[in-house]
């Protein structure tokens, strides 16, 4: 079992965002069952946050889990404005979010508990103290942060040591290898890879419900699928020569980084096949072409809407 800092955890882990309606309907007890299998599985990492269907997601995570809930990691998050709100928004203070995502989940602690996303209005020492406060508490076991920069790390884990930080890496996405790997590895916190699946698009999978969130992403506009497509058929060449599926081989790629995934999926036909990426080491030869095919930058289109964008680390200048 990998070590995410303070806390034990399986190799894989579980994103449930997307059993709120995030990526097309999803229903709850489908999630529910889903869920359920994961545990029989072996995953023992589950994700979850204050934003992702305004407490549907926690709550839903909560019910799923309360048989087992002491075999598990519960992971949660919180936003000090939802939704990039500025001065104008009185921001929420960690020990009150903390306080309702308890709530929600049903639990009497929260095993790790991330800043999601570094507020511009409030130095990340002020965010961090409380959340270390916190721990000493009792209601979360440890400290997190998603997506802060390089600096905000080291100024974050000198104020209260972090367990993980969260920050999308995937094929497509691999921003952080430039400073930010080397920064968490330097200073012993573990590193959680989101979206390892590239929401989907690195397992092959298409956008057809028109309320998906997706569709306002750059990534996903039909020109962006249409050139990125042509990088992801490295993957399903890959996948045929060593006899998996393209989600496999780009969750055994993110695996191949010693991080931790958390896949997340509405289907328990797609968590077995991830769960079994486990079992798959890429050789050296398939290494290299991927990562030929997806040279970091080389993505088109970013992978935020603008606005989104403007609250994680900007993308590393060009080697
Ligand atoms: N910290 C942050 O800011 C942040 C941001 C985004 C996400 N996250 C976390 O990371 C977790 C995972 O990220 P994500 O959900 O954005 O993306 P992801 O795990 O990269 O991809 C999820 C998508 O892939 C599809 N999928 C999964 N397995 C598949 C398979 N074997 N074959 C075909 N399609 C498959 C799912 O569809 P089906 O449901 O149809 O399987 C879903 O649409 C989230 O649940 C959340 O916990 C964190």
């Amino acid at each position: 079992m990998p070590d995410l800092g303070t806390l034990s955890v399986s190799r894989l882990g579980f994103g449930a965002m997307g059993l709120s309606n995030t990526y097309g309907q999803a229903d709850d007890a489908a999630s529910i069952a889903t869920i359920h299998r994961a545990i029989d599985l072996g995953v023992t990492l589950f994700d979850t946050a204050t934003g992702y269907g305004e407490g549907h997601n926690e709550r839903l995570l909560g019910e799923a889990i309360r048989a087992r809930r002491d075999e598990l990691v519960i992971a949660s998050k919180f936003v000090h404005r939802p939704n990039g709100g500025g001065a104008e928004v009185a921001p929420v203070q960690p020990r009150a979010a903390v306080d309702a995502s308890l709530k929600r989940l049903g639990v009497e602690r929260i095993d790790l508990y991330y800043l999601h996303r570094v507020d511009p209005l409030i130095a990340i020492e002020e965010s961090i103290g409380e959340l270390g406060r916190l721990v000493e508490a009792g209601k979360i076991g440890a400290v997190g942060v998603s997506e802060a920069t390089a600096d905000g790390i080291r100024r974050a884990h000198a104020t209260y040591p972090l367990t993980a930080l969260q920050s999308e890496y995937s094929l497509w996405t691999r921003d952080v290898e430039v400073e930010i790997l080397p920064t968490v590895r330097e200073l012993g916190i573990g590193f959680v890879a989101y979206s390892p699946l590239g929401r989907g698009f690195l397992a092959g999978a298409e956008v057809t419900d028109p309320n998906d969130r997706r569709l306002i992403h750059p990534r996903f506009l039909p020109e962006a699928v249409a050139a990125n497509s042509q990088r992801r058929a490295t993957i399903e060449q890959v996948a045929k020569r060593v006899g998996a599926s393209v989600a496999q081989v780009s969750l055994a790629w993110v695996l191949s980084k010693n991080v931790v995934p958390i896949p997340g999926t509405r289907h328990i036909e797609h968590l077995e096949a991830n769960w079994a990426a486990n079992d798959l080491v890429l050789d050296a030869e398939s290494l290299v072409a991927l990562e030929a095919a997806f040279p970091r930058g080389a993505t088109t289109g970013a992978r935020y809407p603008s606005e989104a964008l403007k609250l994680v680390p900007p993308e590393p200048v060009a080697a």
